[in-house]
């Protein structure tokens, strides 16, 4: 299983202190084939980075600009400065930036990232508007096909399935209709082009230590993006143990 921490805009350098039992138990051998990778704002990759170097945690940022070269384009980070402070990941496309970012946009996010080398979380997922009018999966074809035009699984590409309702909402899809919709982004996946064929799917959208075994219940879920539960360590910790026993 694969953990990813969304920091979002929270989180000071007092809060990196606070990981010591994350470090911990990522260093447990009971727990030693997840793969943990927090993914701070970008004022923290750095101090990050330096307090896990010595550690199994790997570190991601959270979105990077479409253009992989330096340039006049105040206030962006491209997946150049991202590496070079030790990260290894970029989540992009997230339902948060989707409202400034188009697939056509993410495209590029996502190029540029490839250029560099860094492994790519890229997010998919409805409005609730789209659902209730039976539109899911003509939204996240588009946002596939689009999202990942001229792109072959040839790096790391996982894919984290986040309906946008359930983001920070507490609302979580039923177990039913998650696996229905996992089981369309495999298809439209390997529709797209058969290298995505092995693609881990990821699920996220308000997991916390009271659904998350509902959740990885369902098999084809390979890990889970946590946002606000990653904040507390405490449950963050909940959320691993619970979805591994
Ligand atoms: P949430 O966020 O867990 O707070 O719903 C998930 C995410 O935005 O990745």
């Amino acid at each position: 299983m694969i953990y990813i921490a969304n920091w979002k805009m929270y989180g000071n350098p007092r809060d990196i202190e606070r990981l010591k039992p994350v470090i911990k138990l990522s260093a447990h051998k009971k727990f030693k084939k997840i793969k943990l990778i927090y993914c701070p704002p970008f004022t923290l990759l750095d101090q990050l980075n330096q307090k896990l170097k010595k550690t199994r945690i790997l570190i991601g940022a959270q979105n990077c600009h479409a253009n992989s070269d330096y340039g006049p384009f105040t206030g962006s980070v491209n997946s150049k400065m991202i590496k070079s402070v030790g990260a290894k990941y970029v989540i992009i496309g997230h339902s948060e930036n989707r409202s400034i970012d188009n697939n056509i946009d993410i495209n590029k996010k996502i190029k540029s990232a490839i250029k560099e080398k860094l492994n790519i979380v890229f997010c998919v997922g409805e409005t609730m508007k789209e659902k209730k009018k039976n539109l899911t999966y003509r939204v996240l074809k588009k946002q596939i096909f689009q999202g990942l035009k001229n792109i072959k699984n040839n790096t790391n590409i996982l894919i984290a399935y986040e309906p946008r309702w359930s983001i920070g909402t507490g609302k979580v899809p039923k177990n039913d209709d998650l696996l229905k919709t996992i089981n369309i982004i495999k298809k439209l996946l390997i529709l797209k082009n058969q290298s995505f064929k092995k693609s881990k799917i990821l699920y996220g959208g308000s997991v916390n230590p009271q659904n998350v075994e509902e959740i990885v219940k369902i098999k084809d879920i390979k890990g889970l993006l946590v946002g606000g539960a990653s904040l507390n360590p405490k449950k963050f910790i909940d959320i691993i143990k619970k979805s591994i026993n």
